[in-house]
This record gives structure tokens, sequence and C-alpha cells, in this order.
């Protein structure tokens, strides 16, 4: 029964993945992950449950998470946040391609566009997004001011793509992100 649909009456379950060497080992606070709780908190109306994860920036640790995040909890969305620049220790895209079914180059190219008018540095993240089964995944990057300036960009999006692969309907607050769904 693993191909079952998830019911529509099920809270939706969005994986939220800070990846830091330091706030894995405790010697920071995880800001990311909590402003990422907090932005689906503000934008979505219908219900759903987070299932956070903190790991270190290491290729096959993110890459562990992200599969039992998709796999096994049943996220329809997964947001990650950090290791996307081009320090040696940066290494959350490859991850993510790792595990890639599709990849969804446009969320990508639309959040660095965005991020771009905001700071000339939004360049060096080399953010990208992919499917995986009924998941989602979408890069961020690490500084917790850059959340939400890329989720409103590609959130009008979002719902309608996990409607596309099998996943709970998303609805959002219109006058925080209004959803786009193509009418048929
Ligand atoms: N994008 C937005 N929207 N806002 C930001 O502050 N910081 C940039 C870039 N993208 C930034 C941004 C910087 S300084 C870096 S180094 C890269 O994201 C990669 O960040 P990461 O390695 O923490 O993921």
């Amino acid at each position: 029964m693993t191909d079952a649909p998830t019911p529509s009456t099920a809270p939706a379950r969005i994986g939220i993945v800070t990846v830091s060497d330091r706030a894995s080992r405790g010697e920071y606070e995880d800001r990311g992950g909590p402003a990422i709780h907090q932005y689906f908190s503000e934008v979505l109306t219908s219900p759903w449950d987070a299932v956070p994860r903190l790991v270190p920036d290491d290729r096959d640790r993110i890459a562990a998470a992200l599969i039992e995040l998709a796999d096994a909890e049943g996220c329809c969305l997964i947001v990650t946040t950090g290791g996307t620049g081009p320090a040696p220790r940066d290494v959350t895209p490859e991850a993510t391609l790792d595990v890639a079914e599709k990849p969804m180059p446009g969320f990508g190219e639309l959040m660095r566009a965005v991020s771009l008018r905001k700071v000339p540095t939004a360049i060096l993240s080399r953010q990208s997004a992919v499917i995986r089964g009924r998941s989602l995944i979408i890069n961020l990057p690490g500084q917790p001011r850059a959340i939400a300036e890329c989720l409103d960009a590609v959130m009008p999006a979002v719902p309608y793509c996990v409607d596309l692969i099998g996943g709970p309907r998303l609805e959002t607050d219109p006058d925080r992100i209004a959803a786009f769904r193509p009418r048929k």
C-alpha cells in the first residue's frame, strides 16, 4: 500500500533540514530551521506537520536525511537551508542531486534571480530543487533572511507542483502568497 495517495484530511508533512557543521555540533543555535517553520506557519492555511532534521555538511548524511524524509516520513515538501555556496564543505546541492529522480532547475534560477536584487553574492548560491517520488526538495541558502526572500519567489508554484506529484493539497493565505493552479 505504499503507493496509496495521501488522504486529503491528513496534515501535509514538511521536512525542514538544517545543514550546518557548527549547528549540528551545538556550537551555535539553529536559526534557519525555525525560520522555515515560521514561514510555513504564516503562509500555509491547510494543516501541516513539520519534520525537522539537523545534519552536518556531509554529503552522505544529507542524502540519507533527504531519503528518510521523502521515503519513510512521507514528506511532500522538503526544504533545506545551508551548504549551497562554493566553500569546500558546501555540498547540499550535490547531496540533493544524489537523491533526485528529476532535477527542477527553474527553482534555483528564480531564487537566484530574485536574491540578486537583494545581495550581489546571490550568484554564489548553487541552490537547486529536485523531485524524489512524491517529494519536492528545495535548497535554500543558510542566511536566515534568505529563507523568506527565496520562498516568496517560488511558493506560488509549490502547491501545484505538489499536486502534480501526488501530494496533499496545500492551501496558502492569499494575502501572503497567492498559489497559482492553472485551470484544466
Ligand atoms: N540569497 C539571499 N536571498 N539572501 C542572502 O543573504 N546570501 C548569499 C547566497 N544567496 C544570500 C543569498 C551568500 S553570501 C552565499 S555565500 C550563498 O547564498 C551560499 O550560502 P550558503 O552556503 O549558506 O548556502
